[in-house]
């Protein structure tokens, strides 16, 4: 059965389709001039995910946000909001910061000290007599950046008047805010370079009809071929993935498979009773997360069964995607090489709910299977930064699962620059990756919704 498809408009102006039908040809990923254009359309208009307000619990905290050719420096400032700017100073332009996070009282250019407040503005300019001409302050502090947060989220917008983050995310702020990923902690923090463009490793997390080919290990556990996708404006979408269940194509069995298993002993089940029952077990896991859940200080009472069982991937345009469980959530995704068509960065956030909630190593409780793979930590969790090859030599990982898809991701993108191929020929499944490019083409015209709307607003 293939996949179910549905949009869902935000309102009668903003809707889902864009009424574009993007044509998937090579030089989308590989030509510089296009490259130029999205950064031009997409990259500085677009609401940009770019990390974490845990990272900015106290005045003076920072974090960098580099993406394309910009360094974006992001503060909590003096009065308690959260400010961004670009990392080029206005006396001759050096790039200010250039530590991933931290700390600072001011932001002090190291070149030849000229010192900003928390929010830019600039505060001292040492000799500053020497400037016979004066220095202005309004034109000399550093140039802002929009900064929003939403749900523990920083995102950033370098257009002069965007519309709100709201209006860019609309309904969808609805459906996830009873997660509360505010709450929940930082256990890993990954960077990885690729050889591959932004949007060759979008598309990979776009469709699922890889999934039985490069993924065996999750085969006959995922129903992917009965997904139910969402279709949103401004490009964004989201898939659920019920779980735990067997996938259709494959026979259901008798006894609940290991991990199945191991799933009803965290939560006090006797997988014994679900023998001959492994369809129930589904909704068995809704009934009993609730109750362990109680036991642990863990609330599911805002959650849907749905959400408190399935997998839930909300892929927001352009750079985040998010893969939700009730306890547990990945923020992760690609942004732009400086200059080159077929590098990208790609940054992964894991976080959980807090370690007391989730497990109770005494008692052999454990909310969701898989949690011992992370380790908290009562200090801010160390940035890893790699290389494809030590992921593909197995020198670090960002789970099996992603490893997989990077491991092709180099190959996709070479493959794009031969002669021998054109352009991409999509199923009916990736019906998602369709929508997103649709929508690429869309911000990239002369009269895109999203520049509508920011100038209505
Ligand atoms: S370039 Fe920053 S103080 Fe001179
Ligand atoms: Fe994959």
């Amino acid at each position: 059965m293939p996949q179910r498809f549905d949009s869902i408009n935000f309102s009668e102006d903003i809707t889902a389709d864009p009424e574009y039908n993007a044509s998937l040809s090579s030089d989308r990923y590989t030509c510089p001039d296009f490259m130029k254009m999205e950064w031009e359309k997409i990259w500085t208009k677009c609401w940009i995910f770019a990390g974490l307000e845990s990272d900015l619990k106290e005045t003076g905290d920072f974090f960098i946000y580099d993406v394309g050719r910009e360094s974006i420096i992001i503060t909590r400032n003096e009065n308690n909001n959260i400010s961004a700017f670009y990392n080029a100073c206005q006396h001759r332009g050096n790039k200010i910061l250039t530590l991933d996070l931290g700390w600072v009282k001011q932001v002090t250019c190291p070149y030849h000290g000229w010192t900003y407040g928390l929010d830019g503005e600039l505060k001292k300019v040492p000799d500053e007599d020497l400037f016979s001409g004066g220095v202005s302050c309004k034109e000399s502090s550093l140039k802002p950046v929009h900064a929003e947060s939403w749900a523990g989220m920083v995102f950033i917008n370098m257009s002069p008047n965007p519309a709100p983050l709201k209006t860019f995310l609309g309904e969808i702020m609805n459906q996830l805010d009873p997660y509360h990923f505010e709450n929940m902690e930082l256990v890993k923090h990954q960077s990885v370079t690729l050889g591959a463009n932004w949007k060759t490793v979008r598309d990979n997390f776009l469709e699922q009809y890889h999934v039985d080919f490069i993924h065996p290990q999750h085969a006959s556990f995922v129903d992917c071929c009965d997904a139910q996708n969402y279709l949103w404006p401004f490009g964004h979408t989201h898939t659920c993935v019920e779980s735990p269940v067997m996938n259709p194509r494959y026979p259901m069995p008798d006894e609940p498979p290991e991990y199945m298993a191991q799933y009803l002993k965290g939560l006090e089940i006797n997988s014994d009773d679900y023998i001959g029952k492994v369809p129930d077990i589904r909704a068995a896991i809704q009934k009993q997360k609730r109750k362990i859940g109680k036991k642990l200080g863990f609330d599911y009472s805002e959650l849907t069964d749905e959400q408190i069982s399935d997998v839930f991937q909300y892929d927001i345009f352009p750079n985040l995607f998010m893969t939700i469980h009730a306890e547990r959530v990945w923020f992760y995704g690609p942004r732009p090489h400086p200059s080159d068509p077929n590098k990208c960065i790609f940054t992964k956030f894991s976080l959980m709910i807090p370690e007391s909630k989730i497990r109770d190593k005494d008692k052999g409780l454990e909310l969701l299977p898989g949690s011992y793979e992370y380790q908290y930590s009562s200090s801010r969790v160390e940035h890893e930064v790699f290389t494809r090859e030590d992921v593909v030599e197995g020198r670090n990982s960002l789970t099996a699962t992603i490893d997989q898809d990077i491991h092709y991701l180099n190959d996709m993108q070479a493959g794009m620059h031969s002669r021998g191929f054109n352009k991409a020929v999509l199923s009916n499944d990736e019906g998602r990756l369709q929508h997103f490019h649709n929508w690429v083409d869309n911000w990239m015209s002369e009269d895109s919704l999203w520049s509508k709307v920011s100038a209505g607003k």
